[in-house]
């Protein structure tokens, strides 16, 4: 079969290649250029997925000829230069997550994105679990009646907090990972928006290795209809914590119905002497696992099971078919970015955060 869609990979750490290796099993695309600052990683992954084109230079990778649109999976902070020149190529990007750590950035994304007319993607990868699909579609439907309001929390030991702060010291959980979460809230409640935060947060383990971040922190959130949600994060429990990604909880409560969704997967446990590998976190292992809470998915038999391998497959279908899909754009991402910003502000002065935050010059 002729793979029709030509991807360049913009980082090749976990993620990138992750999304790299799924792309290149998948018929409808080939990966034609690989880029990453570190040259042999860009490499040696170009190499194992056959793309044409690797090394270190952005430009050269999204300008490339057979280049049809860009994946970009760098760290949270390098996102924009890679996006709008992405776009400035007139190649659909999808990014990961989160958009940027500031709102003059993620503005400035948009506005390329408007400016050139190419769509600019991020990927919101939780979307992807099959049963938000499903309470998406009902909640569409009414089944909840008028929500009144709810509550959504993330747990995760501090092995992948570590990662993720040593590769971009200035995130915070909260922006990094309670995103997906406030995301998800938000996508359900569409049409409904965040206009009012208040948070308060607590800390010691990531402060006492250096980081400025909060260990937990507690938010209200009120809807412009009055609705209120509680978003919370605790990101810093003990190493061996069970949990092999996220472990999220989430509820809404309407008018005419109750959405539960305990998704912590408490229920698929393994116990093993020998240690159950992490898949994101390397040489990390816990001797008693919730299975299948890894966040992106998990790889086994030689296929990545999971709602990234979902997503960047339907990235893919969305640049070949135009067909509008579940991946949110720029817009919707940095409604949520300031959202996460405002919980960070309020937990930091102690002061009511209202939005949406004015417009950046
Ligand atoms: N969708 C998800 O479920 C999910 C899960 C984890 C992480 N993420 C996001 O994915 C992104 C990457 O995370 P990761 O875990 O793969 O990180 P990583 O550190 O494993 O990989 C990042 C790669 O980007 C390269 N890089 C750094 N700056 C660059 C630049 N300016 N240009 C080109 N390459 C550059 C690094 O050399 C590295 O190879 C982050 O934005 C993160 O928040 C998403």
């Amino acid at each position: 079969m002729e793979k029709k869609l030509g991807l360049a990979i913009i980082g090749a750490g976990r993620i990138g290649s992750t999304r790299a290796r799924v792309a290149a099993q998948y018929p409808a695309c080939r990966i034609v250029a690989v880029a990453d600052i570190n040259v042999d990683r860009a490499v040696e992954l170009g190499n194992a997925v056959g793309a044409e084109f690797t090394g270190d230079d952005v430009g050269k990778a999204v300008s490339h000829p057979g280049v049809d649109a860009v994946l970009v999976a760098t760290p949270e902070h390098t996102h924009t230069q890679p996006v709008i020149a992405a776009l400035a190529a007139h190649k659909p990007v999808m990014c990961d997550t989160p958009m940027a750590l500031n709102v003059r950035d993620a503005a400035a994304m948009e506005r390329a994105a408007n400016a050139y007319g190419v769509p600019l993607c991020f990927a919101y990868t939780q979307r992807f679990q099959r049963q938000y699909q499903v309470a998406k579609d009902n909640v569409q439907r009414g089944a909840l009646g008028r929500i009144l309001g709810g509550t959504v929390r993330v747990y995760n030991s501090r092995a992948p907090t570590f990662q993720i702060l040593k590769r971009c010291p200035q995130v915070t959980p909260v922006v990094d990972i309670l995103t997906y979460w406030v995301d998800m809230v938000c996508w359900l409640m569409e049409g409904n928006r965040v206009v009012e935060v208040f948070a308060r947060g607590n800390g010691e383990v990531l402060r006492s290795a250096g980081y400025s971040a909060d260990d937990i922190v507690w938010a209200i959130l009120t809807f412009t209809d009055g609705a209120v949600v509680s978003a919370g994060i605790a990101y810093a429990l003990p190493e061996q914590y069970p949990s092999l990604g996220q472990s999220p909880r989430l509820e809404l409560i309407g008018t005419q119905g109750a959405l539960l969704l305990d998704d912590e997967r408490k229920n698929h446990f393994m116990y093993s002497e020998h240690g159950v590998m992490h898949g994101y976190v390397p040489n990390h292992s816990v001797k008693a696992a919730f299975l299948g809470s890894s966040s992106f998915g998990d790889w086994a038999q030689g296929t990545l099971w999971g709602p990234l391998a979902d997503e960047t497959r339907a990235f893919v279908d969305f640049v070949l078919t135009g067909r509008p899909g579940t991946i949110p754009q720029a817009q919707e991402a940095r409604r949520t970015l300031e959202i996460t910003l405002a919980i960070e502000e309020s937990a930091r002065t102690c002061k009511v955060v209202k939005l949406p935050f004015p417009e950046p010059a």
